[in-house]
């Protein structure tokens, strides 16, 4: 088994993104967090990424999480949900740890309310993905494919 072949990601979704499916379906479209779980591990099966997929709506179990993402993960993808516009311990757990984390969005929050432009996580973060729905994860996760492929 290759180094590549056994890397583990993380994919962590903050709060009330468990209601996916049914929450303000115009904004964030007709896919449960369940059906993104699936879509999400079958592309990171195609390079060859293990995945652990979780999400919470407590912002200490996010922070817990970042830090366990620090040791023995190749990478985090985060949704941070509404998190990431208040959150300065996401910003001091991702700044605490060398894994690379990627920041996605299903919505374009530059497109939606002023509060929703700032980004605690945004300048952690090794990139920024936002406003393509799921597909933004299949982004996050071919991104962190090429990052790690570059770095070995
Ligand atoms: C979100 C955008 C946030 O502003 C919002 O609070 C969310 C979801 C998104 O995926 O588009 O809950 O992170």
């Amino acid at each position: 088994m290759t180094e590549k072949s056994s890397a583990r990601i993380l994919v962590l979704n903050g709060p009330n993104l468990n209601l996916l499916g049914t929450r303000e379906p115009k904004t964030y479209g007709t896919t449960s967090l369940g059906d993104l779980e699936a879509m999400v591990k079958s592309h990171a099966a195609t390079c060859s990424f293990s995945v652990d997929f979780r999400q919470t709506n407590n912002e200490g179990t996010l922070v817990d999480w970042i830090q366990e993402g620090g040791k023995g993960f190749a990478g985090i993808i985060l949704n941070a949900a509404a998190y990431t516009h208040t959150s300065v311990a996401i910003h001091d757990a991702i700044a605490a740890i060398k894994t690379p984390v990627i920041e996605v969005h299903l919505s374009n929050i530059f497109k939606r309310e002023p509060f929703r432009h700032h980004s605690y996580v945004s300048d952690v973060a090794a990139g920024v993905i936002c406003g393509f729905g799921p597909v933004g994860y299949i982004l996050a996760i071919d991104a962190l494919e090429s990052m790690l492929r570059h770095q070995s």
